[in-house]
């Protein structure tokens, strides 16, 4: 719902403390000035540089009143009650205080009670306090005075809107239809300021609205923000071997058109079997760009910081729907849920998450690995939470060969030298052989004197994650659920016998 069309249900309802979260503010205000135009509200806007305004009286400022408390304390006088016979209309009875970034001024002891009165008469008098912030920050005694309202990031609609008008002075450069459509995709997720300003440089460069101008400067964007990064790779599934089932259940589950939308996938394994890999595969794959969350980076910042930074995280990733979240080795961020080590911040962090996941309606397809189940909290796989739960075992020997073919092509390695002896080997130990064997121009057999696989360095942690997994996870590799006695009897069966090569 648009941020004016939940202010007036609140407005309507008399609910004198809206709270609005917004990373941008001056839009909010530009959004509520339309507003109070239109329902003929009175409108006060006050912030610490600008002192007072009153943007529908052909923005009349005071710009010495600098002092908030000084502000609601002339509140009354600003804001006068209409007595009943003066015929005004309950729109014209009506006054907006908007506070940006008043959150600022919200451990002062005098202005939360001044600020707790003005809600408590408010409600009679019709006298609404708006607070643009970014955060959610309302001390304890305000916090059932106000109400939340998200001011949604812009849609494809109000996106087009800012190109359009862009383009009033170029207009031959109107892309039509898909082209039209693949802008606008490029520009979801960006605040509506960086979309005219992506808009307005790919103007200046090109002469033309180009879309690859608007990924770029998106993904440079995000990585500004700290808060997500922007994968649009050359990778896709047929450079993995194996992994069959995980393969068919992407494909179908990220079809277009699905009128169910998909949840999302965890994927467990051993290292090096190939999850990031494949994640980062997975967009190009399905035509969707991949947003990487990086859990463990959100946590540095302060303490409330970082459920900020979930929030706007995933706010972006609602908006470049249709797309991909992927959250690599999920249980290293998500390890101190429960605990009180880091004041609760992962415990909080992965509530916001969970519920995420639960609720959204977007078109996000979550994908999220991990190598230790141990670590990572219970309800994370909780049936319903996610669409599957796949474990990705060691490969077997089919996969194996696939693999071995795929990295002797890519290093120009001989198919007639030999395989080693490879039985419980990963993908990225039959690849970093095959790198070693064209680095150091030597056998294949000898490279792989170099190689200690994982499946003997870690040997208990690949049993216990084969034993949990068996029976709860879905294997990636044949259809079905995953038992850790079969998989381990036909590897039994393939490393007893001598290798074919
Ligand atoms: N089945 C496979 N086919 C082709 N390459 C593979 C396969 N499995 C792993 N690799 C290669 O091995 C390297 C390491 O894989 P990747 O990083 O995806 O493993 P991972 O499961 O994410 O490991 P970790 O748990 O340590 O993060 C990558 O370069 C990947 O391409
Ligand atoms: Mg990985």
């Amino acid at each position: 719902m648009s941020l004016v069309n939940q202010l007036n249900d609140y407005i309507n309802a008399a609910f004198s403390g809206l709270w609005v979260q917004t990373v941008e503010p001056e839009e909010a205000e530009r959004e509520l000035v339309e507003q109070a135009r239109r329902q003929h509200w009175r409108l006060i806007v006050w912030d610490v540089a600008r002192g007072l305004k009153f943007p529908l009286n052909a923005s009349t400022t005071v710009p010495e009143l600098a002092d908030p408390l000084a502000v609601l304390r002339a509140l009354p006088t600003l804001a006068p009650t209409a007595t009943s016979d003066s015929g005004a209309s309950q729109g014209e009875q009506t006054t907006l205080l908007v506070l940006p970034n008043f959150h600022r001024f919200l451990n002062s002891a005098e202005i939360v009670q001044n600020l707790f009165e003005q809600l408590i008469t408010g409600k009679q008098r019709r006298v609404f306090i708006v607070v643009l912030s970014p955060v959610v920050q309302i001390p304890l005694e305000l916090e059932h005075s106000f109400v939340i309202v998200e001011h949604a990031m812009p849609t494809q609609e109000q996106l087009g809107a800012i190109a359009t008008d862009l383009l009033v002075d170029h207009p031959d450069g109107l892309p039509k239809d898909r082209a039209w459509h693949a802008l606008l995709e490029a520009a979801a997720g960006l605040t509506r300021a960086e979309a005219e300003g992506a808009f307005a440089l790919s103007l200046a460069r090109h002469d033309a609205l180009r879309p690859e101008v608007i990924w770029d400067l998106k993904a440079q964007t995000l990585r500004k923000q700290n808060l997500l990064t922007l994968h649009r790779g050359q990778e896709n599934f047929a450079s993995l071997g194996g992994l069959a089932s995980l393969k068919d259940f992407c494909h179908r589950a990220l079809q277009p058109g699905r009128s169910v939308k998909p949840r999302g996938a965890l994927l467990l394994s051993p290292p090096g079997c190939g999850k990031s890999a494949f994640c980062r595969a997975l967009g190009n794959e399905t035509g969707r760009p991949v947003l990487t969350l990086d859990i463990g980076a959100l946590m540095g910042g302060l303490v409330g910081d970082t459920e900020r930074n979930v929030r706007q995280a995933l706010k972006i990733a609602d908006a470049m729907s249709p797309c991909i979240l992927f959250v690599d080795e999920i249980e290293k961020g998500l390890s101190g849920v429960g605990g009180n080590g880091d004041s609760g911040v992962s415990t909080r962090l992965f509530g916001t998450l969970l519920t995420w996941l639960a609720d959204h309606q977007t078109d996000v397809f979550f994908i999220g690995t991990a190598n230790d189940i141990s670590r990572l909290p219970p309800e994370f796989t909780r049936a319903e939470r996610l669409d599957a739960l796949f474990f990705v075992d060691l490969p077997g020997s089919a996969e194996r060969r696939l693999i071995w073919d795929m990295y002797r092509r890519q290093y120009d390695i001989a198919a007639n030298q030999p395989i080693p002896n490879d039985a419980d080997w990963t993908g990225a130990e039959i690849k970093s052989c095959c790198r070693l064997s064209a680095l150091l121009d030597v056998s294949l057999t000898e490279a792989a004197s170099n190689v200690v696989p994982v499946a003997q360095t870690a040997a208990e942690a690949v049993t216990k994650l084969r034993q949990w997994a068996s029976g709860r996870c879905l294997s990636a590799d044949r259809t079905g659920i995953y038992r850790k006695e079969e998989n381990c009897k036909t590897r039994r069966k393939i490393s007893s016998k001598p290798s074919a090569n």
